[in-house]
């Protein structure tokens, strides 16, 4: 596999700490996938998000971008963080400038385009996210959510090859998350690498086709999500949970599943669902259950 990003035995001990935050790390990113980090508090996603930035620097180990070791000259760090894109878990951490539109164009800015290209990318980024409207407020007057994907507008307008989200859908309602899926969906779609720590399970369910599980700053596992939740015992061994629809998946009888792709997706399950019992969706059981409510009522 080709990888767009990789940490080879990364040991980081952050000053003062009894414990090691990563301690002989390796993990890779695939060029071109869509990965989760997944992992309880503590267990390292952050701080390995930091060196794939070069914002912290290996104690041990080495990072590789493109199959090449990092160096950590300023030219070269430089070169790195314009293809390596960081949203931050805290967006306080990443927004420096007084509204949405002059944080995100200051990026940009940085790299010498020109000023039309820069208000042409500047439009659509906003617009993408449901931005335009905020894009003068001061950004202390936003709210958590509005911050967050400010922070993310910022990083998406860079284009950069790789994009890493430190935790993107916390604090954002169902209609920001969506958003920030399909926005997330469009750069996949151009070739690029998306990486997301998040502690949403089903999230990472239904959206990843690769998965990363840290604990205690080692990589507890890599693979797919179908071959990662497949055992719910040594996920709950490192206190992760099962998302609920391999939960479901792996609670019906044998017969059912034998030989099926678990569906990851609560569309695919109810097809998969409604293909195994023969029956078509005229015959739902929620439909019935509001006859039957409404002839309740009219008797009474
Ligand atoms: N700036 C820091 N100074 C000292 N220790 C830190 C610092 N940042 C993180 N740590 C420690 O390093 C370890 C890993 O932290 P990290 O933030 O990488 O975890 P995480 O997986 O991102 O957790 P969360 O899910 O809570 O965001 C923890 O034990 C944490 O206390
Ligand atoms: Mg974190």
């Amino acid at each position: 596999m080709d990888y767009s990003l990789a940490l080879e035995n990364v040991v980081f001990h952050y000053p003062d700490m009894a414990e090691p935050a990563l301690r002989d790390l390796t993990v890779r990113f695939p060029k071109g996938c869509k990965t989760a980090v997944l992992g309880h508090n503590g267990s390292g996603k952050s701080t390995l998000f930091l060196h794939a930035v070069g914002l912290l620097r290996p104690q041990k180990g080495m990072v590789l971008q493109a199959g090449a070791p990092v160096s950590y000259a300023k030219k070269e760090l430089a070169a790195l963080r314009r293809r390596v894109g960081l949203v931050f878990q805290d967006p306080e951490q990443q927004l420096i400038l007084s509204t949405p539109l002059e944080d995100i164009s200051f990026g940009l800015r940085g790299t010498g385009m020109e000023e039309a290209e820069i208000e042409a990318r500047c439009a659509a980024v906003l617009d993408r996210l449901s931005l335009s409207a905020l894009k003068d407020k001061p950004v202390h007057q936003l709210s958590l959510g509005q911050k967050k994907r400010t922070a993310l507008a910022g990083v998406m307008a860079m284009e950069p090859e790789l994009i890493l989200l430190d935790e993107p859908t916390s604090y954002l309602d169902p209609v920001s998350e969506a958003q920030l899926l399909d926005g997330l969906d469009s750069i996949h779609r151009t070739g690029r690498t998306v990486v997301m720590a998040t502690h949403d399970m089903n999230l990472a369910y239904r959206w990843a086709d690769w998965i990363i599980v840290l604990d205690q700053g080692v990589c507890h596992a890599a693979g797919t999500p179908e071959a990662i939740f497949a055992g719910r015992e040594a996920l709950q061994a490192i206190g992760l949970e099962l998302p609920l629809l391999a939960e479901l998946w792996h609670s019906l009888p044998l017969r059912l599943t034998a030989g099926r792709m678990a569906p990851r997706n609560a569309e695919d399950f109810k097809a998969m669902l409604n293909g195994m019992l023969g029956e078509g969706p005229e015959e739902r059981q929620a439909d019935w259950l509001i006859e039957d409510y409404t002839r309740t009522g009219e008797r009474e």
